[in-house]
């Protein structure tokens, strides 16, 4: 699914470099369900970006699925990221002036989904996540963890079978918190390989594998005994 060879990323502010990820090796499965744990700064919204095509190495390669990113243009990157990533974020990313449904049903235009199909997917993707019933409220009239619940479903649109979540439950009481990290678990036995940020020790002792970054490098890859 994904596979780094000495990933590194530079960041350029003024005259300053600072390099955030430093020689990244890493190899993720498919169907995988991981954490990503580290101290603040430490590199780990870098390496999602990059997971995620958001953003592409300053050295090393990136293979997503087998296809290296170097190899693409700015336009075939952003196509491999609509196809087969979704992203889910501490704050949601919601449109604050559209209501679920239309949140969701934005990647579908994107797409180019026909409108019958849009309609029907966006139902499914609502109901899925427990929130037929909310359709027509905008995030002001709902919950964080409903909101969040909303933002995974948008990130499901396009059926990818990557899902990237940085600090997901971050933002949500330990209850709603609960609700995300059971969806993403059904995700993943559904086929998804998900990948989720987290400060939360409770959260990464629910999946099977625990990355721990540590100054933009992998101090745990979490393949073998992860000291927990
Ligand atoms: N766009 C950017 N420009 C400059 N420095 C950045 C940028 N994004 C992140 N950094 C720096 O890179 C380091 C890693 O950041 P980040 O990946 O966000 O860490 P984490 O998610 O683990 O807190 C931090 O020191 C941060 O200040
Ligand atoms: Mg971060």
């Amino acid at each position: 699914m994904i596979d780094m060879k000495f990933v590194r990323k530079k960041y350029t502010t003024g005259k300053i470099e600072f390099e955030a990820l430093k020689g990244i090796d890493l190899t993720v499965g498919k169907n995988e369900f991981i954490s990503v744990m580290g101290p603040s700064g430490s590199g780990k919204s870098t390496l999602m970006n990059i997971m995620g095509c958001l953003d592409i190495p300053s050295s090393g390669e990136y293979l997503l699925e087998g296809i290296n990113v170097r190899t693409l243009s700015a336009n075939q990157l952003a196509e491999v990221r609509n196809q087969k990533v979704g992203f889910v974020f501490q704050s949601f990313n919601l449109l604050p002036y559209a209501t679920a449904f239309e949140n969701v049903e934005i990647p579908l235009l994107f797409a180019g989904v026909k409108a019958r199909q849009r309609r029907d997917r966006v139902m499914n993707l609502l109901a899925q996540v427990g929130l037929a019933e909310k359709v027509g409220n905008k995030p002001t009239e709902m919950s964080g963890g409903e909101m969040q619940r909303v933002a995974i479903a948008r990130a499901l649109a396009n059926k990818p079978n990557l899902i990237l979540a940085d600090e997901p439950t971050g933002n949500l009481d330990s209850k709603s918190g609960g609700e995300i990290i059971n969806i993403f678990r059904q995700l993943w036995q559904e086929g998804h390989t998900i990948i989720i940020i987290t400060h939360d020790q409770n959260v990464a002792k629910q999946t099977l594998r625990t990355i721990r970054l540590k100054d933009g490098t992998i101090d745990n890859n979490g393949n073998g005994s992860a000291p927990l």
